[in-house]
């Protein structure tokens, strides 16, 4: 078998790959969307929940490059075309219309439920491929979409 230019065999690689390209599709739609809940939101919560948006899209624009970045780290090109994450992305994106607070904090909650399973996913990928970074970077996803969602359901707990 042969390694990559960092010590890694090439062959374990190709699927966490393919599955980083797809999470990183997934991140721009969302991305996307938490734009739409920002710019939508209507009624009293308004001041609290486009300011909180903002801070999640601006997150999200953060991790995504550490996603892109890292596809390039292990010597592969990440998908950077709106094209290829459409195609790539396996969530749905949302019209554009006006938006509840309970109907933005659901798809939020759906979203960021969906990344937390593909975080954990990518994770065992990585750890079989004895790729460590990734695992890294998956391991610091997952505990901050844990815990966003422990205050998602907060929001929502009567
Ligand atoms: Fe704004």
């Amino acid at each position: 078998m042969s390694k990559n230019y960092i010590g890694l065999e090439k062959e374990g690689l190709e699927s966490v790959v393919r599955e980083l390209n797809k999470y990183l599709g997934n991140l721009n739609i969302i991305y996307t969307k938490l734009h739409n809940l920002h710019w939508n939101i209507k009624g009293a919560a308004f001041f609290e929940l486009h300011t909180k948006f903002e801070e999640y899209y601006d997150t999200v624009n953060t991790d995504l490059d550490a996603v892109a970045e890292r596809i390039l780290t292990l010597g592969y090109t990440p998908a950077a075309s709106l094209k290829e994450y459409l195609s790539l992305s396996t969530i749905a994106e949302r019209e554009s219309k006006d938006a509840t607070p309970e109907e933005s904090v659901e798809v939020i909650r759906k979203d960021f439920s969906y990344l937390l399973e593909s975080s954990r996913n990518i994770l065992k990928l990585a750890e079989a491929a004895n790729d460590q970074g990734t695992v890294d970077l998956m391991a610091g996803f997952i505990a901050k979409y844990e815990k966003d969602l422990w205050m998602l359901n907060a929001f929502t707990t009567k």
